[in-house]
């Protein structure tokens, strides 16, 4: 990106929050696996961990961090997208990572307009900053939700999860956030009394981006710091997440149409067999 570019509202990058109405649904996992993926078609990814009190992108993705979003704050007030770039930590993918603080209490030391800062400062330098976030709607999820591009709300087919995966859709409908969001159906073919076409009208949601459910993958992944677009490439879980990539890569309506071209996409499920959605 050029100076004049780069300083263009137009063509700051896009935010992608990836948010969830319960804890322990796949927003970690689906964050780094999806900001790889970004990284791997070309484009320049940070990702913000907005986890803020129990935030583990760091341990996601291997990374001994030296600094994070805390230290980050302290210095707030001469802070710029080169200072910035100084607290994260960078990936062997190009991805680099703001990390969430060493502790949860140091959450409470971060301002909501510090916080604002750092998003704009991110979005001059990269072509996509994503952003995991805490479960639920706390204040900190709210303002990074309200400046995203694009909302990425993850749920399961469990029925908790649904019942409050909706409550989360009809808050951003109220909050006027709707248009935003897409819903993503992790672990769409696990068992369960709900199918997966089910939960997609159960959510409203004509079009949800179905990941599969790969338990295996997924823990080692999580275990070793090492994102399965990397290790398990040609798995049906990866290759969901490559067509994520691939759809929010080319829906760039407002910004990156102008340094790249936009693709038309569709985004099947994985093959039916009887009985359900499966790999
Ligand atoms: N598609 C999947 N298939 C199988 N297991 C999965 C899948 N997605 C996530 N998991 C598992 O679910 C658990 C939670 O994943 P993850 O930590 O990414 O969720 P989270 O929403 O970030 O949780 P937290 O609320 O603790 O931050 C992990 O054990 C992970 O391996
Ligand atoms: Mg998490």
């Amino acid at each position: 990106m050029t100076t004049i570019e780069k300083n263009s509202p137009e063509t700051r990058g896009r935010m992608i929050a990836v948010c969830s109405a319960k804890g322990g649904i796949g927003r970690t996992i689906l964050s780094v696996n999806l900001a790889v993926s970004l990284a791997k078609r070309n484009n320049s990814v940070a990702i913000l961990d907005g986890d803020f009190q129990f935030g583990d992108v760091s341990l996601a993705m291997d990374l001994q961090h030296t600094f994070t979003i805390k230290e980050a704050m302290e210095g707030i007030t001469s802070l710029d997208e080169d200072r910035l770039e100084e607290y994260m930590s960078s990936h062997n993918s190009g991805v680099r990572v703001l990390p969430a603080p060493d502790r949860p209490e140091f959450a409470d030391l971060l301002t909501k307009e510090a916080v604002s800062k750092m998003v704009n400062l991110l979005l001059l330098k990269n072509d996509f900053v994503v952003c995991d976030t805490g479960a639920g709607l706390n204040e900190h999820t709210l303002n990074l939700i309200e400046k995203a591009d694009e909302i990425l709300v993850v749920a399961t087919l469990e029925m908790a999860a649904m019942k409050n995966t909706k409550l989360l859709l009809e808050t951003l409908g109220i909050l006027g956030l709707r248009d935003k969001v897409r819903v993503v159906l992790n672990r769409a073919n696990m068992e369960s009394v709900i199918k997966a076409e089910d939960g997609a009208k159960i959510l409203g949601e004509e079009a949800p981006v179905f990941i599969p459910n790969d338990f295996q993958i997924c823990s080692r992944s999580l275990n070793m710091g090492t994102p399965f677009v990397i290790s398990h490439s040609k798995s049906e879980i990866s290759k969901s997440v490559f067509k994520m990539a691939e759809m929010i890569g080319s829906n760039v309506s407002s910004t990156k149409a102008i340094r790249k071209k936009g693709k038309s996409f569709s985004l099947f499920p994985w093959k039916r067999r009887k009985g359900g959605v499966s790999k």
